[in-house]
């Protein structure tokens, strides 16, 4: 069933002890004030363990910001789906653009990472979006298209009924520059076109598409009422419990 999400991505921000108060931060606001919509942390992998603790399951579920692309092993520094899987988290965000970018995370790679996360019971956040340059060309289009095909259309439907897909326009992120809500509401529409031309129009509209980049409190209420928007991925919006809320609140 196509949900409605408020992921955090905290991205590489807070220390464990900050990173735990923003978690009973934002999990007493929820107490409070009960969210109408699935609300998720993405944080890094030190802070999972505690955050799983910390948060009600009820309100809030935990995500990481990465897993590896191999099962186990002598990967120095990596961290794999089963040891993800094994603090409590439910998702993992794959394919973010600062991951494509500064570590060279090609579809291939985002393949295997989306294999693992499945076969250790974790439901990718799957990122998608173009950089400016291609925006400007008019390619935005082929762009999401290809990163979709290439990492998600090997999946069977049920696989893919798993993954929730996030639109986050590259220019849009840490910018203060949002997508209209106009543009987001094509270019998601147009995702779930692709699906649907792949997997039947039932998966299609079942499938969960985020839109991420400079998303806040003041911009959110316009972009989630769009049809084919199920909700945000947040990064620098997500650091301080109320502005957190201020976005989750565009669902009560
Ligand atoms: P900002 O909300 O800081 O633009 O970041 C968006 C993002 O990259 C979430 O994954």
């Amino acid at each position: 069933m196509r949900q409605k999400i408020v992921a955090g991505n905290w991205k590489m921000n807070k220390t464990l002890q900050e990173g735990v108060e923003l978690a009973k931060n934002v999990n007493d606001i929820l107490a409070k004030n009960a969210p109408k919509c699935t609300v998720i942390l993405g944080t890094p992998f030190i802070h999972l363990t505690e955050v799983v603790k910390t948060v009600d399951s009820k309100n809030i579920k935990v995500a990481a910001e990465n897993c590896a692309d191999m099962a186990s092993g002598a990967y120095t520094g990596e961290v794999s789906a089963a040891m993800v899987k094994s603090t409590g988290a439910q998702y993992v965000i794959l394919g973010h653009s600062e991951r494509r970018t500064y570590y060279g995370e090609t579809d291939a790679i985002l393949k295997e990472k989306v294999d693992l996360a499945l076969a250790n019971g974790l439901l990718p956040i799957f990122c998608i979006g173009e950089v400016l340059e291609q925006r400007e060309a008019g390619k935005q289009n082929e762009v999401v298209k290809a990163q979709v095909e290439n990492a998600l259309f090997h999946l069977s439907a049920d696989d893919f009924g798993k993954i929730v897909l996030a639109y986050e326009p590259v220019w849009a992120i840490g910018t203060g520059k949002t997508a209209t809500s106009a543009q987001a509401e094509e270019i998601h529409a147009y995702i779930r076109s692709v699906i649907a031309a792949k997997y039947g129009k039932e998966v299609a509209d079942n499938t969960t598409i985020l839109y991420g980049g400079s998303c806040k409190a003041s911009n959110a209420k316009e972009l989630f009422a769009q049809p084919d928007v199920d909700g945000g991925l947040i990064g620098g919006a997500s650091l301080k419990a109320e502005d957190f809320y201020g976005i989750i609140e565009a669902y009560n």
